[in-house]
């Protein structure tokens, strides 16, 4: 296999690229219909919920951080104004619409704070929508404040890049998460840890995904050989499960550090966690 190296652009859609720059502007670079799939993770815009107040969320964050080391998400990269936000959605999910193939599927995740605005965008844009599935994260931070519920899951959007009308022969591996889920058929909410402590063992990422959950999603949605685009890959947990089970990938991140961060788990062949599966 080819080593990977961090670029500044892509050369070609046909190999396997790690990308360090603006996900929209790399996008707007690369040929329309040149990439089989996306599946990606974007800011949600919840590092600045709620600042003044500190109530619900940040605050049962903020109990954890401080008193039990926790990290949480406060990052530059997630932090627009709402109109910012959308519009910032709005482009990038119109440029996936315009690089993934007809009938290839797009996968984005969210939680209540975005994904009603990514399932309106991408409605709007016309795209067919399959399932939505809800990650449930049996050991999520809990809440101390007592005026809403713990919240514990994130959501993700399957939906295939046609319109409702014409979609057709998506790619569903069906059988492959029927024998990942011990025979029984997948169904729509998974109760997947949050990322271990091993798997952030070349640095951290404050929203690192699961290897067993992000496998889930490729293997599912995806047939070996294909391109799968992250627009926004973070520590590059898509790139890696990409490379693990056969399938090419175009990662991008307009930060240095998550980006030397994503090579160094790509050239890590041992990374595989408990729940993976080719
Ligand atoms: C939610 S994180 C992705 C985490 C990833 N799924 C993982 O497992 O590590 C979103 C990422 O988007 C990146 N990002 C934010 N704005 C970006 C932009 N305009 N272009 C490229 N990357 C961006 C951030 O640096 C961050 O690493």
């Amino acid at each position: 296999m080819k080593s990977i190296s961090l670029k500044e652009e892509i050369d070609t859609t046909r190999e396997s690229s790690l990308v360090f720059g603006d996900a929209i502007k790399i996008l707007r670079s690369l040929p329309s219909h040149s990439v089989d799939h996306c599946i990606t993770d974007p800011p949600y815009n919840i590092s600045g919920y709620d600042h003044k107040k500190k109530i619900g969320w940040l605050q049962s964050n903020e109990v954890w951080t401080k008193e039990k080391n926790f990290s949480k998400i406060d990052a530059g990269w997630d932090k627009f104004s709402d109109d910012d936000y959308l519009s910032f959605t709005k482009d990038w999910l119109f440029e996936v619409a315009r690089v993934v193939k007809p009938n290839g599927n797009i996968i984005v995740f969210g939680s209540y704070h975005n994904i009603y605005q990514i399932g309106t965008i991408l409605q709007n844009l016309n795209r067919k929508l399959i399932n939505s599935i809800i990650w449930y994260k049996r050991n999520a931070f809990p809440n101390v404040t007592q005026r809403m519920l713990c919240e514990s899951t994130e959501h993700i959007i399957w939906a295939v890049n046609e319109t409702k009308k014409n979609a057709k022969n998506w790619i569903f591996n069906y059988k492959k998460l029927k024998e990942i889920n011990g025979g029984i058929q997948m169904r729509n909410m998974w109760d997947i840890p949050s990322t271990s402590i091993s798997e952030k063992r070349h640095g951290k990422h404050p929203s690192q995904k699961p290897v067993e959950l992000i496998n889930r999603l490729v293997v599912g949605t995806s047939n070996k050989g294909d391109i799968i685009i992250d627009p926004f890959m973070g520590s590059g947990t898509l790139p890696v499960v990409a490379q693990m089970t056969g399938r090419k990938f175009i990662g991008i991140d307009n930060n240095k550090h998550y980006c030397k961060l994503a090579l160094k788990r790509i050239n890590d062949s041992g990374i595989a966690s408990s729940g993976f599966v080719a």
